[in-house]
């Protein structure tokens, strides 16, 4: 099988999963945590070298206070108990967003991590947080015109560079749970050629029998990359 070197994941429906059982949704967000760390511990074994979670997008601040407060909650206990295992499968820690906008605990709980985890080559686990797609690309734009970047000296690479991705593949594989058929602001640059798969499972049900699926889908898709079918043959 021809395991993807960049999945990213759009982890939706946590909210819907409680609902079907009549529990609060932060009920859905702890059993998504669980779906996570299954998730990531199946790509690493299989050879995924970089996975990237949609944490938490820059829409999703306008929610109910308490719920953006358990999200965060959840976060920093899963940063807690999971930073040294993470270590120890060699997983290296990054952030696709500003830090500093988080609440405090949330910071530190990362920067602890990210650091512990900073020489870890095995896979890269990106966390999308307080991340959009377009504030993204306009922060690229920002960041090349404040350094007075000539316009022919901006190129693909040059932007690539300014994205919080920078040096790390494209996605090869973009997974979608819940039954949602859009990106919500997720990865724009960079998923441009991504192969996308969506499924009707709630993410605190995407098990890693799930995602191996997800992959065998995958390997049935032929790339072109613009190029014609019998090109590539
Ligand atoms: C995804 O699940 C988790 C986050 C967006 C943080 P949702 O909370 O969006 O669940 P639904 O879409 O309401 O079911
Ligand atoms: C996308 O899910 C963001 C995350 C999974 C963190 P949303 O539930 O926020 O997306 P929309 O609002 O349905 O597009
Ligand atoms: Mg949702």
């Amino acid at each position: 099988m021809n395991i993807p070197t960049h999945i990213a994941v759009i982890m939706d429906g946590n909210g819907r999963w409680a609902k079907k059982r009549g529990l609060p949704r932060t009920e859905g967000h702890k059993a998504g945590t669980e779906a996570a760390r299954a998730v990531v511990t199946r790509c690493r074994e299989l050879g995924v070298r970089h996975l990237t979670l949609y944490t938490f997008s820059k829409e999703n601040w306008s929610r109910p206070k308490a719920e953006v407060r358990t999200l965060f909650e959840l976060l920093v206990s899963f940063m807690k108990s999971e930073g040294p295992s993470l270590k120890q499968q060699n997983i290296r820690l990054k952030v696709l967003g500003e830090l500093d906008d988080l609440p405090l605990a949330a910071r530190q709980a990362l920067r602890h991590v990210i650091k512990s985890t900073a020489d870890c080559t095995e896979m890269t686990l990106n966390l999308a947080l307080n991340y959009g797609g377009r504030d993204e690309i306009l922060r690229a734009c920002r960041s090349l015109t404040a350094r007075g970047v000539p316009p022919e000296d901006i190129t693909e690479e040059a932007f690539q560079n300014e994205l919080w991705t920078a040096g790390q593949p494209d996605p090869d594989l973009v997974i979608r749970t819940s039954g949602e058929y859009r990106l919500s602001n997720y990865l724009l640059f960079q998923a441009a050629y991504a192969e996308l798969y969506f499924t009707d499972t709630y993410w605190p049900d995407f098990t890693p029998e799930a995602l191996e699926k997800a992959i065998q889908d995958y390997n049935s898709r032929q790339r072109r990359f613009g190029k014609t079918g019998e090109q590539l043959a």
